[in-house]
């Protein structure tokens, strides 16, 4: 050790399963001149509501009452109208339900790490898939459990099996994770009978199951799939104080991330604790900007959808039609029908993680290698693309420059 450097304090057992992303790491290089970057899933600002957000907050500042609310403390759950929009919306997805349902959170990030906070004690056994987003798993590895992993794709393990491998560990299972629809990393949509699947296999466990909607409303194409919570309470005679799903909601990837809105729909008691949890956490979301949020949920919800979906389906397709022109053989892909992720597979002596600086120093392109997103640090030869903000142009130009590094 360096006899100059201050030695550490002594951290938390916690702290040392916490490390810097590779995606943020990453993100340092991309405003690189001449870089192509399908590395971060972020939205493209073009959408951004701004003129409406301006006006937002301009008749919510220049009214003395509105002003006084917005700018002061408020209840932990959240803003009571943006509440009441975000159960109508539930609603409109199969999930009838009320504001006692829903719980405010500042993003839905804030509510995976609330979940694992309200689930977890060390040693549990959360269930995920591999590959999964990468933020889940930093969200629950704060409580230290086990993962264990289920494939809806082809068919789960029996419930047995978890329960068993579970006590093992010396814990038990505690819940599942899954992002249904476009997942991220995978690009890749649940069915309606692998949700079934899911939740018989979470009913046999006795577990609940938290449905990460953040990519659900970017659907370009084909047949909507109930989402999970909405199966769920349909099983329960429509009554959504006896599902076991949790859904986690957001406005990040069709309205905008930088108002830090998302949302946590449930049944009441799970609400509750959820709630207390928040209190102790940061009081409430900020008032101001949840009351702009429900200004531009209600104006412009439904048309940012459209245009969201408008600017992303070329962009996949664009994606979709280099990878065909530019990849060797061997290497396969999705075809997301949403959302902003294709996920590609290697042939098995490639590493991504190689390839990557290899990508960013010799060809100006980035990417994310896949194996941050398995728990078990698994999927060396896969790699994560966003097309979310490159144009056309840029996305066969990059494509072609990855398809020359894997040539080389
Ligand atoms: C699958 C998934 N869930 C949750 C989030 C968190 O989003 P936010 O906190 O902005 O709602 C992201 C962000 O990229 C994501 O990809």
């Amino acid at each position: 050790m360096d006899p100059l450097m201050p030695t550490e304090p002594r951290y938390a057992r916690r702290a040392d399963g916490m490390k810097a992303s590779e995606i943020r790491e990453l993100l340092k290089v991309l405003n690189r001149p001449g870089i192509i970057s399908f590395g971060g899933g972020i939205p493209d600002p073009v959408l951004f509501p701004a003129d409406e957000a301006k006006e937002a907050y301009r008749a919510i500042l220049t009214d003395p009452v509105q002003m006084a609310c917005g700018l002061q403390y408020s209840v932990s759950e959240g803003f009571e109208p943006l509440r009441e929009w975000i159960a109508q919306h539930m609603g409109l997805l199969g999930v009838p339900c009320k504001p006692d349902n829903i719980v405010i959170t500042s993003g839905s990030q804030q509510a995976l790490e609330f979940l694992g906070k309200l689930f977890l004690t060390e040693g549990d056994t959360a269930i995920v898939e591999a590959p999964t987003y990468l933020g889940a798993l930093q969200a629950f590895s704060a409580y230290e459990p086990h993962y264990d992993t289920i494939t809806p794709k082809h068919g789960n393990r029996t419930p047995q099996s978890y329960v068993e491998a579970a006590a093992k560990q010396g814990g038990s299972v505690k819940f599942l994770y899954v992002v249904p629809d476009f997942a991220n990393p995978s690009g890749e949509t649940l069915t309606r009978a692998q949700r079934e699947g899911l939740l018989d296999l979470a009913g046999e466990l006795d577990a609940p199951i938290f449905e990460d909607t953040a990519y659900s409303a970017l659907r370009f194409e084909g047949e909507t799939v109930p989402c999970i919570q909405a199966i769920d309470v349909a099983r329960h005679g429509g009554d959504i104080n006896r599902s076991r799903v949790i859904y986690c909601g957001t406005f990040s990837k069709t309205l905008t991330p930088g108002l830090r809105i998302g949302w946590v729909c449930a049944a009441e008691p799970i609400v509750r604790r959820v709630v207390l949890i928040k209190q102790a956490s940061d009081l409430n979301t900020s008032n101001i900007n949840q009351m702009v949020m429900h200004r531009l949920a209600e104006r412009t919800y439904t048309t940012q959808v459209e245009k969201a979906r408008a600017l992303y389906r070329p962009r996949r397709d664009a994606m979709h039609e280099a990878l065909l022109k530019h990849m060797p053989a061997g290497v396969t892909w999705t075809k997301p029908e949403g959302g902003l992720f294709i996920w590609l597979t290697l042939p098995p002596h490639f590493n991504g993680s190689k390839l990557l600086k290899r990508a960013v120093e010799e060809f100006n392109v980035a990417f994310v290698p896949g194996s941050a997103f398995f728990a078990g640090g698994a999927g060396a030869n896969t790699i994560r693309l966003s097309y979310s903000l490159p144009t056309e142009a840029q996305i066969a130009d990059g494509v072609a420059r990855l398809g020359k590094l894997l040539a080389s």
